[in-house]
């Protein structure tokens, strides 16, 4: 069968991670006549029984992949002949890039380029790189005044964001060198349904379930620009229908939170005690703060997020109560030597 021939296909890559599960979800519900085709190596982060209310789906297929791997991402291209790509695959928490920034160069670089090239191709493929306002570096506290725009210098403080920086500087190389049609979306923290418990949120809502103490880093004074989900998939919804080729996108809702004002919020909603708060090391080079400006995806698109941080933030707690399997299998296994290594000694 040719392209013209067929359902739009879209092949979304780490979609059995946080936001990629999320917008499998979006696609499936809002697009119902289209083909997602989901790669995923299935990682630590990467969890099949968060795809298991799609499986059954006609229109969805799940493909266990490394994006690495040249041969198997061309078997896929070569049997789906996708539309567009959607590059969610990465390795994503800093403190284990921090330990371990081998695999973040690896996946985060390397992978992209091995998608862009598969890209190429198989016929020019529209692709679409999901980044992260890490790669701008941090703002100062002291100046509320500043935000990121999509034409600030990239500079970056952790091998995490360097790798993803590395990717975003190629995928714009394709753009001007290859005509290769790609968008880039440049997000802020994002937070609801499914998110590893790894992260500040859910960490903190899983230890506070169990009466454990919550570790926050430094003073707690870090400032994050929070972003429901759905809202970020969305915004990627968007650019991949209408942004336009070569592009950067800012996505972010003016919502900056300090870490300490989360963890409170977190202890009040469960009533768990604030004596449960251990201030532990900082992380090394830890970034201040991170804050958006949307205007051009506003402007430009009519992005809007609409889920207001005091509903999301209850809506997300309100899913890990209704969802204890799913995360507490995944605290049960290899993430106990992880927390043991990161948080044993701070
Ligand atoms: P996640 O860690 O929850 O999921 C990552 C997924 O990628 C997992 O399913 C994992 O199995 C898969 N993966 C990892 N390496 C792979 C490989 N080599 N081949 C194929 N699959 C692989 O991540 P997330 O939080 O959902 O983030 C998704 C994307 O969004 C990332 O690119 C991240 O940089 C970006 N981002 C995240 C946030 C956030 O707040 N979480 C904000 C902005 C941007
Ligand atoms: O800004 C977008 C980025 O947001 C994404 O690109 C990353 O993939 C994603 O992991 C996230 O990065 P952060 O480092 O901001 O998220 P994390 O949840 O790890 O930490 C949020 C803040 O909370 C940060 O200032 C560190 C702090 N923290 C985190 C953990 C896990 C704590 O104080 N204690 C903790 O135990």
């Amino acid at each position: 069968m040719d392209r013209e021939e067929k359902e739009m296909t879209i092949i979304v890559t780490g979609g059995a991670g946080f936001i990629g599960s999320n917008f499998i979800f979006y696609m499936l519900k809002e697009y119902s006549d289209y083909r997602i085709v989901c790669l995923d190596k299935l990682t630590y982060a990467g969890n099949l029984s968060t795809l298991e209310p799609v499986m059954q789906n006609e229109n969805f297929r799940f493909v266990k992949a490394d994006i690495c791997d040249r041969a198997a991402v061309e078997e896929i291209f070569q049997e789906e002949l996708p539309d567009i790509v959607v590059n969610f695959a990465a390795e994503t928490h800093v403190d284990r890039s921090i330990k371990e920034p081998g695999v973040f160069l690896q996946t985060n670089i390397i992978g992209t380029q091995v998608l862009m090239d598969a890209c190429r191709k198989y016929g020019n493929i529209r692709y679409h790189q999901v980044s992260t306002d890490e790669v701008y570096g941090d703002l100062p506290l002291d100046r509320p005044d500043l935000f990121f725009t999509e034409k600030m210098p990239i500079q970056t403080s952790s091998p995490y964001s360097s790798s993803k920086a590395g990717a975003d500087l190629l995928v714009l190389a394709y753009y001007r060198t290859y005509d290769l049609p790609v968008t880039i979306s440049r997000c802020s923290n994002n937070y609801g349904p499914y998110h590893f418990p790894e992260k500040l949120i859910p960490l903190m809502i899983a230890n506070a379930l169990a009466d454990k103490p919550l570790p926050v880093y430094g003073e707690g004074l870090n400032v994050r620009d929070w972003l429901y989900v759905e809202d970020h998939c969305k915004a990627i919804a968007l650019i991949i229908h209408k942004g336009k080729f070569g592009e950067v996108y800012n996505v972010g809702g003016h919502n900056e939170k300090q870490n300490i004002e989360i963890v409170k919020m977190i202890c009040k909603e469960l009533g768990k005690p604030e004596s449960l708060i251990t201030y532990v090391n900082d992380r090394k080079g830890h970034d201040m703060r991170y804050a958006i400006d949307p205007a051009k995806i506003h402007n430009e698109l009519g992005w809007l997020p609409e889920t207001k941080f005091e509903e999301g933030i209850k809506k997300t707690i309100q899913w890990y109560l209704d969802n204890r399997e799913w995360w507490q299998t995944i605290i049960s296994g290899e993430y106990q030597d992880y927390y043991e290594k990161m948080y044993g000694r701070r």
